[in-house]
């Protein structure tokens, strides 16, 4: 092999080094939640995410209304994973997901408080997007306690699963400082709309709650000390 070829690989492999370490600063690993009750926990996966049919979009933009009131008809575990997909499922190979996150940190953390779901036990479940599946944290349904939780909102306890936001500061903040604070609550918004959104084109009500005690939730769900709730939002079926 000549000097000339010999150069050239090396400076191939150099620069490649370069990119992968580059990719690392940008992207870092992707972190996820640990299981808080040993014992509980059992793990199962979801139906596959509908990706082709459905309401147009401007149409669910349109229909798109928080709902408080619910009847009690079950969720479907088609609609309970469509939702979740909607939330934070993901959609590329680099692991992006369907909100955006700032620096691909995501800092998001997705609960099931699950009360009346066909083929799936009360309980509260984690959501891991990588495996589109869900593993029990809490057995029993603990909807009531949530919704006292909850400043008494009526809607927490009727909807028959509630999916409830937490974010893991830390993992944007020790790259953007005190702004990183921003950027997760930014990043709550874009996932809740998603579930909005989702949840009207699958002919579903539900409403973004703020108004609740976050230790409390913690306390409910068993998340992780660095774990803080900041999205509580009931899902059922519009009543009349
Ligand atoms: C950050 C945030 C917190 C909210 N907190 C509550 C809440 O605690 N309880 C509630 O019933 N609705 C809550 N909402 C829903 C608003 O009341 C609702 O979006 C508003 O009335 C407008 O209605 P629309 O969503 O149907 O357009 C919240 C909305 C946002 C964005």
């Amino acid at each position: 092999m000549s000097y000339l070829k010999i150069a050239g690989v090396v400076v191939l492999v150099i620069v490649l080094l370069l990119a992968g370490a580059l990719a690392w600063v940008r992207f870092g690993p992707v972190r996820r939640a640990e299981p808080v009750q040993a014992g509980t926990n059992t793990s199962r996966s979801l139906p596959e995410p509908d990706r082709t049919d459905g309401m147009a979009l401007h149409a669910a933009l349109e229909a798109r209304r928080s709902g408080r009131d619910y009847d009690d008809t079950p969720l479907s575990l088609d609609e309970v994973g469509q939702i979740l997909w909607a939330a934070q499922g993901i959609t590329d190979p680099r692991g992006f997901r369907t909100a955006p996150s700032a620096g691909a940190l995501f800092p998001l953390e997705l609960y099931l408080v699950a009360g009346n779901v066909e083929g799936l036990e009360a309980g509260v479940y984690h959501y891991d997007p990588s495996a589109h599946g869900l593993t029990r944290m809490v057995e029993g349904d603990i909807r009531d306690a949530l919704a006292a939780a909850s400043l008494g909102q009526s809607s927490v306890a009727d909807g028959a699963a509630v999916f409830v936001m937490a974010a893991e500061y830390e993992r944007t903040t020790r790259r953007y400082g005190s702004r990183g604070e921003m950027y997760v609550h930014i990043e709550i918004g874009h996932a809740g709309q998603n579930v909005y959104l989702q949840a009207a084109s699958l002919g579903l009500s539900t409403v973004a709650i703020g108004a609740f005690d976050p230790d409390r939730i913690a306390e409910l769900l068993g998340l992780p000390e660095a774990f803080v709730p900041l999205y509580v939002m009931p899902v059922g079926h519009p009543a009349d």
